[in-house]
This record gives structure tokens, sequence and C-alpha cells, in this order.
């Protein structure tokens, strides 16, 4: 795989709760240490990088997360409004436009309307915008996300002229150009995240035509305790010991699961997915994504 990070865009998607923000904040580290200017466009309902980093809300203008880092909650009202402000150019106009009830109405009634303006201000931000190398979308889950990167298309085959298709066009080039633009699924060890992410892949081939980058299978359980090593535990009297040997016991039940998964990733996507440790710690912010970038860090080539 050419350089992750050379490209402008990345998005990254998965079932809903598998742990896409989190490896988004890692991926965004990672660029960010290798020399990137990154803007994390979040797209969820709840803003997520303000903990995941320790840091303030950014809200609907850019923040700086760190001097490489910034992130911006990408929310349909005030995309939307932006959006019709870089068109309209002039706030009068937008207000005469949109401030119409019957507009506003009809606004309503087209069912896309909400994504093309949350994905045109994410391509907007990696098209034009000279701030940032690269745009990492931290995507909403499986379906949305499917039917937010089909939005282009879908609106190409209604309109062909004008603004509207003028823009989407772009955003449809930007999305197809493998050199600029990549899309990441993640996965738990679990069936329905594993079985959601194959779904996916094969949507987004048909659908999106979109490069992929590579995959993640998140909250990993690397194998650690060998059998002769639990044995060994189980065989001394001490009870304490007893427990140390059931908990590396239910360990490695867990890491018997996350060798199934990550073995059914590889033969049903057709490659591996890159395996992102669980980490044990009772909340997760700031160090836990440092943590989980150096682990990127490696596994990612340069
Ligand atoms: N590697 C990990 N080790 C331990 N806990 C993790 C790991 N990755 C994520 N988590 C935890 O799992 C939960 C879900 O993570 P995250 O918010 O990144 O998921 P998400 O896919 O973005 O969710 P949503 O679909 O709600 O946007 C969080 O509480 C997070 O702290
Ligand atoms: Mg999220």
């Amino acid at each position: 795989m050419s350089d992750l990070f050379a490209r402008r865009l990345l998005v990254v998607t998965g079932k809903g709760g598998v742990g896409k923000s989190t490896v988004a904040a890692a991926l965004a580290t990672v660029a960010g240490s290798r020399g990137r200017r990154v803007l994390i466009c979040e797209l969820s309902a709840r803003e997520r990088m303000p903990a995941l980093f320790g840091t303030r809300p950014s809200g609907a203008e850019v923040g700086l997360i760190t001097p490489r880092i910034s992130s911006v909650h990408v929310r349909p009202n005030e995309a939307m409004r932006e959006y019709a402000l870089m068109v309209l150019k002039f706030r009068a106009i937008y207000s005469a436009v949109f401030e119409n009830r019957m507009v506003r109405y009809f606004l309503r009634a087209v069912p896309s309307l909400s994504e093309i303006v949350m994905l045109g201000k994410v391509c907007w931000h990696a098209l034009q915008d000279d701030r940032f190398d690269l745009v990492v979308l931290d995507a909403p889950a499986t379906g949305h996300a499917l039917s937010l990167l089909s939005t282009p298309s879908t609106i190409l085959e209604l309109v062909n002229e004008g603004p509207l298709a003028r823009d989407m066009r772009a955003m449809q080039a930007l999305l197809e150009d493998a050199r600029r633009s990549a899309v990441s699924l993640v996965a738990l060890p679990e069936e329905m995240p594993v079985n959601e992410a194959v779904d996916l892949a094969a949507q987004l081939r048909k659908v999106v035509r979109m490069a992929r980058g590579p995959d993640f299978l998140n909250a990993f359980f690397p194998s650690r305790f060998s059998e002769a090593a639990i044995s060994s535990l189980k065989k001394d009297q001490d009870p304490n010991l007893e427990i140390a040997a059931r908990a590396a016991r239910a360990y490695e039940d867990r890491a018997a699961l996350s060798a199934f998964y990550l073995e059914k990733m590889r033969t049903e996507l057709g490659r591996p997915p890159i395996c992102v440790p669980h980490l044990f710690s009772e909340s997760f912010g700031a160090l836990q994504v440092a943590q989980l970038a150096e682990v990127l860090d490696r596994e990612i080539p340069a």
C-alpha cells in the first residue's frame, strides 16, 4: 500500500461502537507525528475528540488539538448554512432563501440534503483548505457511511448541471481517486462487527468505488499465557495462584476469539487487518490514544 498519509482524505467507518473514533484519533496522531497537518472531521451526534485528546470541545469551528492536529464537529445545520453561504455568497441572499418557510419545507423533504452538505464540508477541507494536508473523517456507522459516501453518485443521477452537480463531481472524483482518498474499516473481534465489515467492504466496492486503506481489528487480545504456564499455576495449592490461573485462562479464551476473528477477516477481506490491542484502563483518553498510535506507527509503512 502506498503512503497512506500522503492522501488528502482518510475515511474511518465500521459498526457502531467498534472504536471508529478511537482509531481515527490514533491515525491522526501518527499522521501528525509524520509531519502532516491533520484535520479530524467528526460526523457523529456526540463529539468524541475532546475526551480522546483531553482538550476542550471544538464545536462547529475548527479547533486546535496539537500544533499538527485540529478537529471539527460537522453538524447538519451549521454545514448547511456554510454551504449555502459559499454557494450563494451573500448573507442577505442566504436569509432570503433559507429563512423562507416554503424553502425550508422543501429542503426538509430532500432526503440526502444533510448528507450533501456534511460530506460537502468534509470534501471542501480535503480539497481546498490550505491549512491541512490530510482530513481524517470519523464517519458514521456502516449503513449511514455507505449512504453518505454514495451521495455524490446518487445526486448526479438526478442533477446534471449547475453548482450542485459541479460540486458533486468534484467530490466523487476525490472519493474515487486512490491517490487522494481511502476508506478503512474497523471491527471488534466479535461476530457482528466482523460480518458488518465484510458486507460493507463488498458494498463499498460496488457502490462507492473508493480505494481501501488498512482495516483495523480493534480491542484485540494477543495471546500471552502458554498452556504450560497456566497449568503450572494450577499445580500449586496456593488459592491466590488458583485465581491467577483462572484469570489467565479467561484471558486466553478471549485471545482465542481474537485469533479466530483475525483469521476470519484475513480470509474474507483478502488481507490481514492491523490488530489494535485492547487496553485495560478505566478511562480512555490522551494517554491511551498515544499508546495505540505507537502501535499503528509500527504497523503502517511510511
Ligand atoms: N483498543 C481499545 N481498548 C479498550 N477500549 C477501547 C479500545 N478502543 C475503543 N475502546 C472503548 O470502546 C468504546 C467505543 O469506542 P469509540 O467511541 O471509539 O467507538 P465508535 O465506533 O466511534 O462508537 P460510535 O459508533 O458510537 O461513534 C469507548 O468507550 C472506548 O474507550
Ligand atoms: Mg465514534
